[in-house]
């Protein structure tokens, strides 16, 4: 049995947020969870997924609260810090989405920088030790060197939404260095599976599918994406919950990464090793489906890049775990929730 919890999820009523708290409940973990459930996108399924939650925790009779709390909000963030003594905070919450970066600025600046140096300053009040928080693929920005590794320069971010993550990257860094906290910073591969983001490609596809409705290709169908299933990913973070980052030179030392050399700092890839053509990725889309897309090929759109590849080495090597779900059997999965969903 692992050593019970009080941890505090940010962003848990979004995709990842909600299935990691299911995780931890599911664990016998003692759960928290903020969100201020803007409406970036529909907000019911947003709704729908803290009725899970809230169902699994009466059910397996687990500790879970929720507030409405946005991360600019300090006074409100300060309450909730006084009132509880949380041993980690996973930070999720933050503006999603390389294209709205370059419609909605201020969104970005807002929830992922104002609200992150809130979040790492509730941890330095309060002398939190432990934090795990959301990074991005986006942050490799258009690097050529394949597959990306955690060593890899990430200062060319060519969207604001991967300019804030890197950024993230930089402030825990720095928090961790001056301020001892243990921090891990999760650079996440375009993740999909039920109870997914409607504004990424794998339920933007599959509603024009089912509705016979056009899909835009981009890039003519020449990109290629990292695709990491759900559940992997909230294995992955699960796992680094049980394990917090330490400046233990021997761990790294092959890898010869600076990052954790001045700071209980780790940066960690979670991806799936495997990166699938968007082609492809229509195509089992399709074949899941049973309905053949009707497709809008177009050019690639600013601020994306062309290919994402993780080299989940080091994620191995530190948690003992690499994401397994196969492409295949993943959408099929998510193809599955989307008709029982959506469908009915
Ligand atoms: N899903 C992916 O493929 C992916 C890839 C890379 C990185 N990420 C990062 O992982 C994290 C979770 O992503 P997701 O896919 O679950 O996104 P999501 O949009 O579903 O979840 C984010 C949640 O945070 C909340 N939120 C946003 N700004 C907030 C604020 N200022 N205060 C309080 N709550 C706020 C939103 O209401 C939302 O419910 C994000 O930081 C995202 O940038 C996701």
């Amino acid at each position: 049995m692992n050593r019970e919890l009080k941890i505090l999820v940010t962003g848990a009523a979004g995709f990842i947020g909600s299935s990691l708290c299911l995780k931890l409940l599911e664990n016998g973990q003692n759960v928290i969870g903020i969100d201020n459930i803007n409406d970036y996108y529909d907000v019911n399924l947003k709704k729908d997924r803290l009725k899970n939650i809230e169902k699994l925790s009466f059910l397996k009779e687990k500790s879970w609260q929720f507030f409405s709390i946005a991360l600019e909000n300090t006074s409100k963030l300060n309450e909730l810090f006084d009132n509880f003594k949380f041993d980690l905070v996973v930070n999720l919450a933050a503006q999603a989405g390389v294209r709205y970066s370059l419609t909605n600025p201020a969104a970005y600046i807002s929830s992922n920088l104002v609200g992150f140096a809130n979040i790492l300053e509730a941890l330095r009040k309060n002398e939190i030790e432990n934090l795990i928080y959301a990074s991005s693929s986006s942050v490799y920005g258009l690097s050529k060197k394949i597959p990306f590794s955690e060593n890899d320069c990430v200062s060319h971010p060519i969207s604001l939404y991967a300019a804030t993550k890197s950024s993230n990257e930089l402030m825990a860094h720095s928090y961790s260095h001056l301020y001892g906290i243990q921090s891990i910073g999760l650079r996440f591969f375009t993740v999909y599976g039920p109870w997914g983001r409607p504004d990424m490609a794998p339920m933007i596809f599959a509603k024009s599918i089912f509705e016979r409705k056009p899909i835009d290709v981009f890039n003519y169908g020449e990109m290629e994406r990292d695709f990491t299933y759900i559940d992997d990913v909230v294995e992955s973070i699960y796992r680094c919950c049980l394990k917090p980052a330490n400046n233990d030179l021997s761990f790294d030392m092959e890898n010869s990464k600076p990052a954790t050399s001045f700071a209980p700092h780790m940066i960690l890839n979670v991806g799936n090793k495997n990166p699938v053509n968007l082609n492809y990725f229509i195509e089992i889309l399709e074949k899941e489906i049973g309905i053949k897309a009707i497709k809008n090929f177009k050019e690639i759109q600013p601020g994306d890049v062309v290919k994402t590849y993780a080299d989940t080495d080091l994620l191995e090597k530190w948690i003992n775990f690499k994401p397994i779900t196969t492409f295949e059997n993943g959408i099929k999965k998510f193809v599955n929730w989307y008709r029982n969903y959506y469908i009915g």
